[in-house]
């Protein structure tokens, strides 16, 4: 039996522009999916869930077709919350794919592991960046498309889940469609998402976390302005601000799902977090796909 796992992640700068070819930046955290791969004599899926089984079979489709083997019997245990804007999906597929690597030693590399994500996140969702399963499958803090590493920012990491589910492919369609009716207003908004990470990642490269902070504020806003924002999710980045976050905006897809911040002082941005109705997770920059 072969068991890996692998990471969640949080999205500092950049969601949804990274789909129009801006850049964006995500950190692996300390949440993760852990896969189990064993030859078998019939093909399962355990547990068997609407939500995960697409990837996992999808994942299993892939890399029969590159090294040809029969069956095999997966299980998936997951940290990761489902639908919360914390790459769920793209943890328990690097995860998958990795078991499946090691036990039928198909020898790809996290890298190609990556691009196989990719793949799957794909003819899973449709249109979806390599922004989840690259994160997930290399760890750290990652400049996407080119997954380029940077040094790891120097304090806290505090999430928000608001508890309201997120739906990837529901946000993603409502900015292709706000983009089709504002042409003009909504490539200028992911224009300067794309502006804003560039300047984020030379705050990264300098240490500067307070300024840092300031980006992932701006960032958020203009998140909402695409339409990806709700009221729960805009109050619990209020919270978190007022609660000695440096910067707070929502992670991943939103319409629901989690905020992330950044602190120094992560036990008063949590307990701000669940004083305005958010369930705060502290959390940590995390490594990537991890053969156990
Ligand atoms: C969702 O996990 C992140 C989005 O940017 C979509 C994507 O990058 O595929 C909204």
């Amino acid at each position: 039996m072969s068991v890996c796992s692998a990471p969640g992640r949080v999205c500092l700068f950049g969601e949804h522009a990274v789909v129009y070819g801006e850049p964006a930046i995500a950190c692996a955290i300390s949440l993760r999916a852990k896969v189990s791969a064993k030859k078998s004599k019939k093909t399962e899926i355990k547990p068997n869930t609407a939500r995960k089984s697409p990837y996992v079979l999808n994942a299993v489709e892939e890399m029969r077709t590159l090294v040809g083997f029969e069956d095999v019997s997966i299980n998936v245990t997951s940290e990761v919350p489902v639908a919360s804007g914390l790459g769920s999906s793209a943890a328990i597929t690097v995860a998958t794919l990795g078991a499946l690597n090691k036990e039928f030693c198909a020898g790809l590399t996290d890298r190609e592991i990556a691009a196989l994500s990719h793949k799957v996140e794909r003819s899973v969702q449709g249109l979806a960046s390599p922004m989840d399963t690259m994160t997930s499958a290399l760890g750290g803090v990652l400049v996407i498309p080119d997954g380029r590493k940077l040094k790891n920012i120097n304090c806290d990491i505090v999430v928000g889940n608001t508890g309201a589910r997120s739906d990837t492919r529901e946000q993603v369609r409502k900015v292709a469609v706000f983009k089709k009716k504002y042409p003009d207003v909504t490539s200028q908004i992911i224009k300067t998402i794309g502006s804003i990470t560039c300047a984020g990642e030379n705050l990264i490269a300098r240490g500067d976390c307070e300024r840092t902070g300031k980006l992932m504020n701006m960032n958020h806003m203009l998140l909402d302005a695409l339409g990806v924002g709700c009221s729960e999710l805009t109050a619990l980045a209020d919270a978190a601000r007022k609660g000695g976050a440096l910067g707070a905006k929502i992670t991943g897809a939103g319409g629901g799902g989690c905020i992330v911040s950044i602190t120094r002082q992560p036990d008063v941005t949590a307990r701000a977090i669940k004083k305005a109705g958010g369930v705060p997770i502290k959390t940590k920059i995390s490594e990537g796909l991890k053969y156990e």
